[in-house]
C-alpha cells in the first residue's frame, strides 16, 4: 500500500484499542552515557557510562544509542536492539567536509535574545513549543538503556541485552516501588514522590540536586523535568481518587499513550497518515520486527527521521509571565538558562499555558510556539555547551546539524531518496532539496530528507510522507506490539474524559 493511498479519505474506527505488561527497569542514573569521550563519530556506539550523571550533563545527547552500530557493526540484515528497516539499500556516504557544510547552512536566522512573544515566519502556527519537549519525553521512554553496566559492556552491539522499546513510563516508575523505592513516597504507599519548594513542584532530588528519577534525561532541562513531575502529579491525583497503585499507574500509562495517538502524532504526522496507519495496527508494511515481542528500533527513526525535533527547538523560552530564559546560555547574555539537572529555579516555574492551549485558559501573548519542522536549527544547537558536547573529544563536534549528519554517515544510514522510493513515494530530486553540489551524486542524507521534505510539502508545519511515515508508523507500530498498551487491552477504552488534549492532562493533574 502506498503511502499516498493513506491520506486518501479513509476515516477508519475512531482510534480504540488495548493491553500489558511492563517493564524493567531504571536504576536512577545506571545507564547515563558517555559522549565525548571517545571520538563521537568512531563507529562504535556509545560505551556505557561510569559516573552517575553530572550536574549540568546533558544526557538526552546518546549520540550513538548502544547497539545502533548494528548495521556496520554486524551486519545490515541483523536485528537487535536496533535494526535497519531498509536492509537491501546501500548506505550513503558522502564526504564529511560537505556535511559539515551543509549542517552550518542549516541556520535559523533568530537570534538569542529576541523574545517568543515576537513572532517570525519560522514559529509554527500549528504546534505549540511544548509538543517539542512531549516528543523528547516520549523519546527517553522509548530509548532507555536499563542494562547493568558490566552486560552494557560485553554486549556493546545490544544483540542481547537490551530493553524492549515500549510507552510504559518506565522514566517515570522506574522499576517499580519494590526495586525503586527512591521513586516513592514513604509516608504514602503507591504514590510517586514529588518534592515542593519556592511555591513550586520539582522532581525529589538528592543533596547534590540530581534527581531521582526512572531516566535522568528527564532531567536534562527545565521544560522536561517540570513536564516529568506533571506524570508524578497525575498518578498521585489518582491515587487520592482511590485507585491502588497498579490501576494509577496503568491509567497514567494509558492517557499518555492516548495523548501520543490522539495529540502528538496527528500534530508532527497528519491526522489522516496517523488514521491509516493506526487502521493497519501491526500490519504497517516497512516496520515488520522479525522479534515482535522485542521489536528492533529502526536506525532510520532513531538517527534520522525522529530527530526532526531538533528543528523544533527554539533559541529560548517564555517560562511564565515574568521570565524568559535561553535554551543554552551564550556569551554576554548574564541570564541563567534552562538547562536542568539541579532544582528548578522559582523564577523558570513552567506556566503551562506558555507552551500548551489548556482549556478555559486564554493564550498569552508570550506562547512559545514550535519552530518549523525545517532545515534550520536555532542558533545556540549549532555550538553546543560543554555540558553537551565536552572539550575533550577529539574532533570535537558542537554543531548538532553536523553531529546529526555525521552520525547517520557513521551509522550505515541509506540516502533520503532510497528510503522515500522504498516507502512508495516519488523520491524529491536534489535540485528540489537545494543540494547542487555535484558530490552529492544525486542523493541527500535521511535527516536532511525528511526537514527539506517537511518544508517544501507541508511547509514546515509538520512532517511530509517520508517523515510522516518513518516516525508514526514506528510509533504505531511499537504501540500494537506492546501487550500492555490501551489498544490491546481495552479496544474502546477512552480517557474519563473526551476529547483530552495535553492541556487537560496538565489540569487533571493540578498543573495548569
Ligand atoms: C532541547 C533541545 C535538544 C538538544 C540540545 C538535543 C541534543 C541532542 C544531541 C547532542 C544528540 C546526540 C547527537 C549525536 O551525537 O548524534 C541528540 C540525539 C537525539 N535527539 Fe536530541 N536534542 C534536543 C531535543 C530533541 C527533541 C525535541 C527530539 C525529538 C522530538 C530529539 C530527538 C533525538 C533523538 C531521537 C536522538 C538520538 C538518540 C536518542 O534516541 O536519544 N532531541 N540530541
Amino acid at each position: 500500500m502506498a503511502i499516498s493511498d493513506l491520506h486518501a479519505e479513509s476515516r477508519p474506527e475512531p482510534r480504540r484499542v488495548g493491553r500489558r505488561g511492563f517493564l524493567q527497569a531504571a536504576a536512577v542514573g545506571a545507564a547515563a552515557p558517555v559522549i565525548a569521550t571517545a571520538c563521537p563519530f568512531s563507529t562504535a556506539s556509545a560505551a556505557p557510562a561510569a559516573s552517575a550523571a553530572a550536574a549540568g550533563t546533558w544526557q538526552h545527547a546518546i549520540g550513538a544509542p548502544r547497539g545502533s552500530d548494528i548495521a556496520v557493526a554486524v551486519g545490515r540484515e541483523q536485528e537487535a536492539r536496533f535494526g535497519l528497516l531498509f536492509k537491501k539499500l546501500p548506505a550513503f556516504a558522502p564526504p564529511d567536509e560537505l556535511l559539515g557544510t551543509l549542517a552550518r547552512s542549516m541556520t535559523d536566522p533568530r537570534p538569542p535574545g529576541q523574545g517568543p512573544s515576537d513572532h517570525d515566519r519560522w514559529d509554527n502556527p500549528d504546534i505549540t513549543a511544548g509538543y517539542t519537549f512531549f516528543g523528547q519525553f516520549i523519546d527517553h521512554d522509548i530509548t532507555r538503556d536499563t542494562t547493568p553496566l558490566p552486560a552494557q559492556q560485553t554486549d556493546p552491539h545490544g544483540l542481547k541485552n537490551f530493553d524492549t522499546p515500549m510507552f510504559d513510563l518506565g522514566s517515570v516508575y522506574g522499576r517499580g516501588p519494590d526495586v525503586d523505592p527512591q521513586l516513592y513516597d514513604p509516608a504514602r504507599p503507591g504514590y510517586l514522590l514529588v518534592d515542593e519548594h519556592d511555591g513550586l513542584h520539582d522532581l525529589p532530588r538528592a543533596a547534590d540536586g540530581t534527581a531521582y528519577v526512572g531516566d535522568p534525561r528527564n532531567d536534562e532541562n527545565l521544560v522536561i523535568a517540570q513536564l516529568h513531575v506533571a506524570f508524578l502529579r497525575f498518578h498521585n491525583v489518582l491515587m487520592d481518587e482511590g485507585r491502588g497503585f497498579a490501576e494509577a499507574q496503568r491509567l497514567t500509562t494509558w492517557h499518555y499513550q492516548w495523548l501520543i495517538v490522539q495529540e502528538f502524532l496527528p500534530r508532527i504526522c497528519g491526522p489522516k497518515l496517523v488514521d491509516g496507519l493506526f487502521a493497519l495496527g501491526t500490519k504497517i508494511p516497512w516496520y515488520r520486527p522479525k522479534n515482535r515481542n522485542r521489536p528492533m528500533m529502526p536506525i532510520e527513526f532513531s538517527v534520522a527521521a525522529y530527530r526532526f525535533g531538533h528543528s523544533m527547538v527554539r533559541p529560548e523560552y517564555e517560562m511564565n509571565d515574568a521570565d524568559t530564559g535561553p535554551v543554552f546560555a551564550h556569551p554576554g547574555d548574564p541570564r541563567d538558562d534552562l538547562r536542568g539537572s539541579r532544582p528548578v529555579p522559582a523564577n523558570y516555574k513552567a506556566d503551562w499555558t506558555y507552551f500548551f492551549d489548556v482549556p478555559g485558559r486564554p493564550r498569552p501573548a508570550g506562547l512559545n510556539l514550535a519552530r518549523l519542522v525545517d532545515t534550520s536549527l536555532a542558533m545556540p544547537l549549532h555550538d553546543l555547551p560543554a555540558t553537551v558536547v565536552s572539550r575533550d573529544s577529539k574532533p570535537l563536534f558542537t554543531d548538532l546539524a553536523e553531529r546529526n549528519l555525521l552520525r547517520g554517515k557513521r551509522l550505515g544510514l541509506a540516502a533520503g531518496q532510497d528510503v522515500a522510493k522504498a516507502l512508495m513515494q516519488r523520491p524529491l530530486s536534489n535540485a528540489e532539496l537545494g543540494l547542487t553540489d555535484p558530490r552529492w551524486q544525486g542523493k541527500a542524507p535521511l535527516w536532511f530528507y525528511v526537514l527539506k521534505e517537511a518544508e517544501l510539502s507541508q511547509g514546515g508545519r509538520r512532517l511530509g510522507p517520508t517523515g510522516g511515515a518513518l516516525v508514526a508508523g514506528t510509533l504505531l507500530t511499537l504501540l500494537f506490539l506492546d501487550p500492555t498498551s490501551y489498544v490491546h487491552v481495552k479496544p474502546r477504552w477512552t480517557p474519563s474524559t473526551t476529547p483530552f488534549t495535553v492541556g487537560h492532562f496538565l489540569q487533571r493533574a493540578g498543573c495548569a
